[in-house]
């Protein structure tokens, strides 16, 4: 007897699998914990830590944590030899994925497929993702790439080899919230993505590659990229209203709001507005945020549409001076922890990822002989 047929368009509300690493029902939590608390209480590199090994980290494992980071941050020479030949308009996000795929030819442990490889790896792929965007950065900024720092963690550091100088600890703070806030969410389509690749009992570099193009999609990830484009062409506080009004009429999709499964608002949205404002604040100009204020209001009373992290996420960035071509890959150097989580435990109780389509092609027909179907 053959199963019942089950068709959600989109896989809307299909349970896909089972996950042990977070869950959006009752507000996000990673492996249990409110990400309230982890934005409000830890650091970036201790929830990558939890995403990766299951636990918060002690103080002691925290140090080796952060030691095998630091001692990871490195990238081969002919790898740092392709990003500076590349085309320097080619997209960040489409390097990031060349960087992960060549980065696969120089890891030791490439085609081990073992749990603590995969965590050996993914711990890898975490310190050495940054180095790949800084470097391509500075190569179209010609500009060579700036040696990282041991001394300094994974936010502080990424804004180091972007700028060669240290940021502020409120810019470090910013950036690393916001690296919390995107590091983990259950089964979007770029996780998912990653789950499937890996499940053909492929390796952890393919499935990073494929979650990559995925998140690079203006409808994932690629968002948090179109929001200054959306407020610039909003103008500012006098013109937004009419401006949004005007798209709404044209049923123009707006970036940055609206969500699969968030129906009245994202939390993770509403932690990272106050690290804009802020960091908008310290620019002295607040007209984006007024402007962003604006488009909120209409789009919540005329479509009951909310807010989702990539929308103060682009504002953020934009306030700490970095260049939007960077906005998506900072999602990848935070969200490769979730991914590798995934893909660690989709390998610990595998079952290859294989649905079914419901087949709206012709019906069954001859195959003509070429003579037959004409001239
Ligand atoms: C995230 C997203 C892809 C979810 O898609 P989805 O689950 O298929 O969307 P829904 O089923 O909830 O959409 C319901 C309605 O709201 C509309 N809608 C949803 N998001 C919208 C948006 N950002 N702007 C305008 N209208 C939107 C849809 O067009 C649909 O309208 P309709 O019923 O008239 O066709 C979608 O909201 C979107 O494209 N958002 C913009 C991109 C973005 O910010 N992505 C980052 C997600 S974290």
């Amino acid at each position: 007897m053959s199963a019942p047929e089950i068709y959600s368009p989109g896989l809307e509300g299909v349970i896909a699998g089972e996950t042990s690493i977070s869950t959006i029902t009752g507000g996000l939590r990673y492996r249990g914990y409110p990400v309230t608390e982890l934005a409000e209480k830890t650091s970036f590199e201790e929830v990558a830590y939890l995403l990766l090994h299951g636990e918060l980290p002690t103080a002691s494992q925290l140090n080796a944590f952060q030691k095998r980071l630091a001692e990871a941050r490195k990238i081969p020479d002919s790898l740092r030899g392709l990003l500076k030949v590349l085309p320097p308009k080619a997209s960040a996000m489409d390097v990031l994925r060349t960087g992960v795929s060549v980065l696969a030819h120089y890891d030791p442990e490439v085609e081990n497929n073992d749990h603590d490889a995969n965590l050996r790896k993914a711990e890898r792929l975490l310190a050495q993702i940054p180095l790949v965007v800084a470097a391509f950065y500075r190569f179209g900024q010609r500009q060579e790439p700036i040696a990282p720092r041991a001394d300094l963690g994974h936010a502080a550091n990424f804004l180091y080899l972007l700028r060669g100088t240290e940021a502020t600890p409120d810019q470090v703070r910013a950036l690393d919230v916001s690296l919390i806030l995107y590091a983990e969410h259950e089964f979007n389509a770029s996780t998912f993505t990653a789950r499937v690749v890996c499940s053909t009992e492929s390796d952890l570099h393919s499935s990073i590659v494929a979650a990559i193009g995925a998140l690079k999609g203006r409808l994932h990830g690629g968002a948090n990229e179109k929001v200054m484009d959306l407020l610039r062409q909003a103008g500012g506080p006098e013109t937004a209203e009419k401006w949004i009004r005007d798209a709404l009429a044209r049923k123009e999709k707006i970036m940055g709001f609206g969500h699969r499964v968030y129906k009245t608002g994202d939390v993770r949205a509403g932690i990272l507005k106050k690290f804009a404002r802020a960091a908008a604040d310290k620019t002295g100009n607040l007209d984006w945020e007024t402007t962003a204020e604006i488009i909120e209001g209409v789009l919540e009373q005329e479509k009951n549409l909310f807010p989702n992290l990539d929308w103060p996420a682009g504002r953020l960035y934009h306030a700490l001076g970095l260049e939007v071509s960077l906005y998506t890959p900072i999602f990848v150097m935070s969200r490769v922890t979730g991914w590798s989580a995934h893909v660690i435990e989709q390998l610990d109780h595998n079952r290859i990822i294989r649905p079914r389509a419901r087949y709206t092609g012709p019906e069954v027909r001859p195959v003509k002989s070429l003579a037959e179907r004409g001239t």
